[in-house]
């Protein structure tokens, strides 16, 4: 179970790493658009998000519910706003500004709020 948890744990990293590249990668282009690669890392990092809860809940350890729910959250509204956006063919600033940072956000949550199960 645990090499699922760890092969799932890679597919949600690699899923972040896309939704957060392609955001960067326009961070000096006048007009943002929503790309690929955001489009798909939001979806990746989304699904094995849940696939990973619910490893984590078919384990005998302690779920961070709380966790749990901040970041599905979190991963709800930004592939929400990624997908809704999709076929613009730009989207304001302030669109890019606020996933960038709720990208940042869950981040932060995975890190620094204590393991998601115990
Ligand atoms: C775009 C949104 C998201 C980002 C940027 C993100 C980022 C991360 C990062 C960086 C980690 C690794 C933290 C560590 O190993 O300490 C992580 C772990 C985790 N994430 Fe996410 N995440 C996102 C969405 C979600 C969603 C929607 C869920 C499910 C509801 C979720 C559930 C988890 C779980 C359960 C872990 C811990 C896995 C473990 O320790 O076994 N994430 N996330």
């Amino acid at each position: 179970m645990d090499t699922l948890r760890l092969i799932l744990l890679l597919v949600h990293l690699l899923g972040f790493a896309a939704l957060l590249g392609g955001l960067l990668t326009q961070v000096r282009l006048p007009e943002k658009v929503v790309n690929p690669m955001m489009r798909d890392g939001a979806g990746t990092a989304f699904l094995a998000g849940l696939a990973l809860v619910g490893v984590l809940e078919a384990g005998d350890g302690e779920v961070n519910h709380a966790k749990v729910g901040v970041k599905l959250a979190v991963g709800l509204v930004i592939l929400v706003l990624v997908m809704a956006n999709t076929r613009k063919e730009r989207i304001p600033q302030g669109l890019w500004a606020g996933l960038l940072l709720l990208t940042v956000a869950n981040v932060a949550v995975a890190l620094f709020w204590s393991p998601a199960h115990q």
